[in-house]
């Protein structure tokens, strides 16, 4: 049957890494696919430099708003980043050319998720991204496909793996944020605006897009109240493990009588959870549903690798032809304006 060809917006980390699998994995994709799945464009914003492929495979283009026009292009895997800008121009060029678009853009949906998801959905295309909240973890997946016949009774999750990084580091080294936070700087693994990862932000982001696919409400970032590490101690650390506990950044969305609330805020877990006993730059994602129980989804939340895994999740089945709704819903049945309403605990 005809190929399902991608154009790659973004030959980063992650964007690099979804070209070397299909690459290596091109017979397996296409069996699970049920059709092969190839490269035809990419983008970047430097062509000559070495990614550990050999890039003369593919078209080049220097702008990604003309990758997303291109003919022979079916599906836009935007990997440009950024809430605003190129990103989001690529995304609406996609859907004015009629094309399919599998994102690991959390800030990005997190912020106009709701405005592209409707205008997708209105042409009758998809917009996918798995890789976009916890990396690796198939935490959208879980949610839309085999948890769906749950009624969702929490969303909880460690979503940021640099935090986790600094909690764990600050509490098995006994050395202050300031020392660690520069460690976690030397070892790449804060984001560009590091106060996206301590503030919360990041964590922030994901959760919104988490909670708003397990309970079917429009992704309101605005709603979710948010505390980062900043202020996070070692003395702070110690007496909470004195008693029993550890300080992680948690996230934690539920829907009460006055709507859906979410947070993400340093906050304390028994120290023999599985919450408490992630360490690391490590994420984990605990899903309640009603007949289920608990789930607990534990891995990378970043990292060529596992994020190019939740990319490719998302491009098998679109070439599937599986044609899910983004949030999860059809676009006409989205919940409208559910907040968190403000002094709720
Ligand atoms: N800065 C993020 C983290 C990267 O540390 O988890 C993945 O979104």
């Amino acid at each position: 049957s005809d190929p399902l060809r991608l154009g790659i917006a973004g030959l980063g980390t992650v964007g690099a890494g979804v070209v070397k699998i299909l690459e290596k994995r091109a017979d397996l994709i296409a069996a699970r696919a049920g059709r092969p799945v190839k490269v035809t464009a990419v983008s970047a914003r430097t062509q000559g430099k070495d990614r550990g492929f050999d890039l003369s495979a593919y078209a080049w283009e220097d702008d990604p708003v003309r990758l997303a026009a291109r003919d022979d292009v079916d599906l836009v895997v935007e990997l440009v980043g950024g809430d605003n800008g190129p990103a989001k121009d690529t995304i609406e060029a996609a859907i004015a050319h009629g094309k399919d678009i599998v994102t690991a853009n959390k800030a990005m949906l997190a912020l106009h998720g709701q405005e592209l998801a409707e205008a997708a959905e209105a042409k009758g295309l998809c917009l996918r991204f798995e890789a976009a909240v916890a990396g690796g973890i198939p935490c959208v997946k879980a949610l839309t496909e085999s948890l769906a016949g749950n009624r969702i009774e929490r969303v909880m999750g460690v979503m940021n793996g640099t935090c986790n990084y600094i909690l764990t580091r600050m509490e098995d080294a006994g050395l202050p944020y300031d020392t660690v936070f520069a460690e976690a700087s030397a070892l790449g693994y804060l984001e560009a605006d590091p106060t996206l990862d301590v503030g919360g932000i990041d964590a922030g982001h994901k959760l919104a897009l988490l909670a708003s696919i397990a309970y079917g409400t429009r992704v309101d970032f605005e709603a979710v109240r948010l505390e980062g590490i900043e202020r996070v101690s070692i003395a702070d650390i110690r007496h909470a493990s004195d008693m029993g506990f550890k300080v992680k950044l948690l996230g934690v969305a539920r829907m009460t009588g006055r709507g859906l609330e979410a947070r993400m805020s340093p906050c304390l877990v028994p120290a023999a959870s599985p919450l408490g006993q992630l360490s690391g730059a490590t994420n984990m994602v605990v899903l309640e549903g009603d007949a289920v129980g608990r789930i607990v989804l534990r891995g990378a939340g970043a990292g060529e690798g596992p994020t190019a895994s939740a990319v490719l999740s998302d491009v098998i089945e679109i070439a599937r032809g599986t044609r899910l709704s983004t949030f999860g819903q059809p676009a006409a049945s989205l919940v409208k304006g559910t907040r968190a309403q403000s002094g709720s605990p």
